[in-house]
């Protein structure tokens, strides 16, 4: 299995930066046993599409629960596949927070993007409080409940994101991941039994270029999704480097 680095760019970026991205990548070797994916916005993928490295996947950041038809705004799976994506992020806490997405719709846009072809992140994941009052655990059991709902293992990784941990520079320690992840994969067993070896269970939550190795080489942990760390060539390249060092 290879360690599977995900940069996550949210509303960020412009066309001068995703081009000066791409001059900085043109000189890094595809790191051995790593896929590296780049989601940057709607508006950026042809643009990142045609200027990255070709080993360099393709994904997005959302998509619609919806097929086609009129819904203003919405990008389907099916277009995304189309531009050539290969990867879509599902329930992003962002996403849930922001635009009041639920398991249920987070399910169903997992499997529009099945649907097309896509491989799928679904992110999962605590809030502060619900970790202080050691309901962490629960709350994460039940994200995944819902959020895999008719959501096939094959092609599907799932993204452990503390909402504390996002843009915190407070990641979460290896230990508290690992507990995490253990749990994940307990409920991922449950939900569909040997199918599940195949799923990646990935980590995010202020990754760094010093604290990626460490992170890819635990047990548990098969990957991170970056989000500030992978706006800058560099240090998202030091990141995906760092992945060659993922125990699989
Ligand atoms: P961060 O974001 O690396 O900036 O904490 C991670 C994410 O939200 O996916």
């Amino acid at each position: 299995m290879s360690t599977l680095v995900i940069a996550n760019w949210k509303m960020n970026g412009a066309v001068a930066s995703v081009e000066a991205f791409a001059q900085a990548w043109a000189g890094v070797a595809n790191p051995e046993k790593v896929s590296v994916v780049i989601c940057p916005s709607f508006a950026h993928l042809s643009l990142v599409r045609e200027a990255m490295p070709r080993w360099v996947q393709l994904g997005a950041q959302d998509c619609s629960e919806r097929t086609s038809g009129a819904f203003t705004g919405d990008v389907s799976a099916t277009m995304l596949s189309d531009l050539g994506c290969q990867w879509v992020i599902v329930g992003h806490s962002e996403r849930r927070a922001c635009h009041s997405e639920t398991d249920s719709q987070v399910a169903q846009k997992a499997q529009r993007a099945q649907q097309a072809g896509l491989q799928v992140a679904v992110c999962v994941g605590e809030q502060l409080w619900q970790r202080e009052t050691s309901e962490h655990h629960q709350v994460v059991a039940a994200q995944l409940a819902g959020s895999l709902e008719g959501v096939s293992p094959e092609g599907l990784a799932i993204a452990y994101e503390p909402i504390w941990a996002i843009g915190t520079g407070h990641a979460a320690s290896t230990q508290q991941a690992e507990d995490m992840h253990g749990q994940i994969r307990h409920c991922l067993a449950g939900h569909y039994g040997e199918a599940a070896e195949s799923i990646k269970v990935i980590y995010g939550g202020s990754v760094k270029p010093a604290t990626a190795r460490a992170l890819f080489a635990s047990e548990t942990i098969d990957g991170a999704l970056v989000g500030g760390a992978s706006l800058e060539a560099d240090s998202f390249a030091e990141i995906a480097r760092a992945g060659t060092f993922g125990r699989k």
